[in-house]
């Protein structure tokens, strides 16, 4: 696990959407995982900016959410897919088609699940899969204990994440009690992960998951067995670990 800690939300936002872009210049065809979310906010405006200002071409790329409420539709402002479009999609010369957001209005939802994973498969798997996290350490809608080789399918959603989402509602009760979500299986499927994290709100759950121990009680601590996770976090979240890290990725310089 590689863990960067830069000075601000703008600066996390920055060197995320330059790992993506990068990833996306290297192989036009990337598949990215993608997820909602105020986080990763930062990054879809860096990445729009790119695509207009330096010609970054989506026109290739795929991408595979982690996630979508039971029963909303794409229309309704608080789906993701309406987000994903919203923050991103209809800013890029991405294809409609290419973009995955599970189903949440699948009339068999655990045979769309399975058609999810096997579209993931059909498309070579995940290059790269952007990550939030939830201040329980969920990652997708995957809550304390939930298996960490779970693969795609529905999780009933926990209080505590209702009562952070419902920010988006009228109402507390408005915020649905399902969703799909890649499972934890799938997530650490993908090549290479960046987890992010800003606000003082999340440096409980940074230093759970990065320094903690591993446990299904925190989701995001099973990143620690993964290859290649860059954890990018602002100094608020990072401000209850004990390591020291760096402000840059490590890069090797060959004369
Ligand atoms: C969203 C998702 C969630 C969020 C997490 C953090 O697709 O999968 O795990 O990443 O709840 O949400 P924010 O970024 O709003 O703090």
């Amino acid at each position: 696990m590689e863990v960067i800690v830069k000075e601000t939300y703008e600066q996390v936002s920055c060197l995320a959407a330059q790992m993506v872009a990068d990833q996306v210049r290297r192989k036009p065809r990337s598949v990215l995982g993608l997820a909602t979310g105020s986080t990763p906010i930062g990054t879809y405006a860096e990445l729009i900016r790119m695509h207009k200002e330096e010609d970054l071409d989506f026109s290739q790329v795929v991408t595979f959410n982690l996630d979508e409420y039971v029963g909303m539709a794409p229309v309704q402002e608080q789906s993701y897919r309406y987000f994903m479009n919203d923050k991103l999609f209809n800013h890029i010369n991405i294809r409609k088609e290419n973009t995955y957001v599970p189903d949440g209005l699948a009339g068999d939802i655990p045979a769309a699940c399975e058609a999810f994973e096997e579209a993931i498969l059909e498309h070579g798997g995940i290059d790269i899969q952007i990550l939030g996290i939830g201040g329980n350490g969920h990652i997708g809608f995957n809550e304390p204990g939930s298996s960490l080789s779970s693969r795609t399918r529905v999780k009933t959603l926990n209080a505590a994440t209702r009562a952070d989402n419902s920010r988006f509602f009228a109402t507390p009760d408005e915020v649905p009690r399902y969703a799909v979500t890649m499972g934890i299986g799938t997530i650490m499927d993908a090549d290479h992960i960046i987890l992010l994290a800003n606000k003082e709100s999340k440096a409980a759950v940074i230093a759970a998951a990065v320094e903690g121990p591993l446990t299904a009680m925190c989701p995001a601590s099973v990143l620690q067995l993964h290859p290649s996770v860059v954890v990018i976090t602002d100094k608020a979240a990072a401000g209850l670990l004990r390591g020291e890290y760096p402000t840059a990725p490590h890069t090797l310089v060959v004369k």
